[in-house]
């Protein structure tokens, strides 16, 4: 695909100057050694469009509102915003059904607001990413229309159709088990072309083919139209899922049957085909042509750290360059054991690629919600954050996490607004609860909009949990992050050194060092039990040198200084990082005080 020049208007040039300020770079944006892409070490944000803050009232979330926050996230320190869906969209499944890819909902700004934001977002060296989903459209996007009517159109084939089976009793039946992730059969009729087609989700958002290379054309297209304006890259939604089985044979029951009362099975035939990976890698390199290391981030759920390897590439490093890692970032138990095995199979399973950590996401029960005890969940959420900041990985952060933020999930199902809250309460209540507006201040409707009737309630803690209470309180969760964010980005080691584990039997506490090219190490220790605990920090074994831990940040507050080697005693849930300093050569001490 080759990439057109640079258009020659004014607009075009003013974006053009903040896209030469988006280029790799050390100095500007501070967060990445020359040599290394921009990503590699980036704290991303994830603004969940429609709840972020609303300029115009309407109640919903859009462009010019996140415009108006920019300096709040420059403050943070964060190095990229990855937006949720602005394109023309039924609102199915609130923008991940997709009318139109290259252009933006009315109710979400204009392209004009766009162009804006990426050029103020520049001048703060925030980069941009879009949410782009590949694997579906929505039903009212044009080719599906087409395709719904005639099987001659040349439309049809981009999207999965089955004439499917017949019934003892001469009735249709879908051609295999195959359930939508939504709930009930993945296979809906039209009778116009007397086909079933395929929707891994909802059935407003049919499945396209990519087996048909009219699709990646066109889908590549549209990414271009994107790259050229100057977005820094692409969250790539479901991309696990971009291709299914070509015999569509049944998929393995696995007994039981899942929340939205479908039967649980081992998706064999619809999620990781290899075809899917010989899409990703065109897609590379495609998206590694455009200049200023533009990055693919995936959606990418997998049960086991190694799954994650083979979307990377594995040794090739020629797929994603970021897929998500939520193997024990999406869980619920704080274990220090289990996230010290996560930590070492991510350093040494993934062919030294860079793991993209992710605690929370606008699809999942906020991980305050789940790590928290009812009791410590304040110093629970420290310590998921300094987990999440300091560790070797890319960061991913979501919207409200940094003020702790709570789920708040509908009370009676006449609230919901995410279908499938509707078809499997009272189980599964859906995603509303995570996907609240952003709490800014104790104004009416927290800041988010001068309208009382915001499309998700406001949640009632607004007053008391905010971000302007926050930014007042330097103890707050809020400065708490914005300390780790400003220090991974002072220290290299924090920010791209090597990962040694310590203490690494003890059953509570997770300890570790991260330690720099040159040499410097910083250190980590996080008690992840109820109880006191302590630990001895055995540095020289572990072929580290330096003997005074200094203490950098640490909650409770005030933890003191320590020596290495003798024990440290940590209180319940304390989250603790510390410099370690060489003690001065008594010599060398004496001379510099004579
Ligand atoms: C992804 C999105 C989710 C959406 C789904 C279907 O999982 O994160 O919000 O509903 O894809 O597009």
């Amino acid at each position: 695909m080759s990439k057109k020049p640079p258009a020659k208007s004014g607009l075009s040039r003013r974006l053009h100057r903040a896209w030469q300020r988006l280029t790799p770079c050390a100095s500007a944006y501070g967060h990445a050694a020359a040599a290394e892409p921009w990503w590699k070490h980036s704290v991303i944000y994830e603004i969940y469009l429609r709840s972020f803050q609303d300029s115009n009232g309407d109640g919903v979330g859009d462009l010019q509102g996140v415009i108006h926050r920019l300096d709040y996230l420059e403050s943070l320190g964060i190095d990229a915003i990855w937006l949720t869906p602005f394109y023309p969209s039924p609102q199915v499944d609130f923008g991940y059904d997709i009318r139109d890819f290259r252009a933006i909902d009315a109710r979400f700004g204009t392209l004009g607001d766009f162009d804006e934001l990426l050029v103020q977002a520049a001048r703060r060296g925030i980069r941009v990413l879009l949410d782009m989903v590949l694997n579906h459209t929505s039903e009212e996007h044009p080719w599906f229309r087409e395709a719904s009517r005639s099987r001659d159109c040349p439309q049809h084939d981009f999207f999965l159709w089955s004439a499917g089976r017949r019934g003892e009793n001469g009735e249709r039946l879908p051609p295999n088990n195959w359930v939508s992730l939504f709930g009930g059969s993945a296979w809906e009729y039209v009778p116009a072309v007397d086909r079933f087609y395929y929707h891994r989700y909802y059935r407003q958002q049919p499945d396209l083919n990519w087996r048909n290379p009219s699709v990646e054309q066109a889908m590549f297209d549209n990414m271009a139209f994107w790259l050229e304006r100057g977005v820094a890259g692409f969250r790539l939604d479901a991309i696990t899922g971009l291709i299914e089985d070509a015999q569509l044979r049944d998929e393995p029951e696995l007994g039981g049957m899942n929340a939205l009362g479908d039967p649980c099975l081992d998706h064999i035939h619809t999620d990781n085909q290899p075809e899917t990976h010989e899409v990703i890698r065109r897609l590379r390199g495609m998206i590694d042509a455009y200049p200023g290391k533009r990055v693919l981030i995936g959606e990418t759920y997998v049960p086991r750290t190694a799954d994650l390897d083979a979307w990377y590439g594995g040794a090739q490093h020629n797929e994603l360059h970021l897929p998500m890692d939520t193997v024990v970032g999406l869980g619920s138990k704080l274990d220090a054991t289990a996230f010290r095995k996560h930590l070492i199979e991510a350093a040494t399973e993934l062919h030294d690629s860079q793991p993209l950590l992710v605690f929370d996401n606008h699809d999942r029960v906020r991980s305050w919600d789940r790590y928290g005890d009812g009791v410590h969940d304040a110093e629970i959420a420290r310590i998921i954050a300094m987990l999440l900041l300091t560790s070797r990985a890319a960061v991913l952060l979501y919207q409200g996490e940094e003020i702790g933020q709570r789920d708040a999930p509908p009370q009676h199902i006449e609230e919901v607004r995410d279908p499938m809250g509707v078809r499997g309460w009272p189980e599964q209540k859906g995603r509303d609860g995570e996907r609240r507006p952003m709490q800014w201040d104790g104004s009416p409707q927290a800041g988010f909009s001068s309208n009382p009737q915001t499309w998700l309630a406001v949640t009632a803690d607004y007053p008391e949990l905010n971000v302007q209470r926050e930014l007042a309180d330097p103890e707050s969760l809020l400065h708490w992050h914005r300390h780790l964010i400003a220090m991974r980005s002072r220290y290299d080691a924090l920010r791209g050194g090597s990962l040694v584990i310590l203490d690494p039997d003890h059953p509570h506490v997770l300890s570790y060092a991260r330690v720099s090219s040159d040499g410097n190490v910083m250190l980590v220790c996080l008690n992840m039990s109820a109880a006191p605990q302590t630990v001895r920090l055995d540095l020289k074994s572990a072929g580290l040198s330096g003997e005074r831990l200094r203490t950098l940040l640490s909650s409770p507050a005030a933890l003191p200084d320590a020596e290495a080697g003798t024990p440290i005693a940590l209180p319940p849930y304390a989250a603790w990082l510390a410099a370690v300093r060489d003690r001065p050569h008594p010599a060398a001490a004496a001379a510099a005080g004579s």
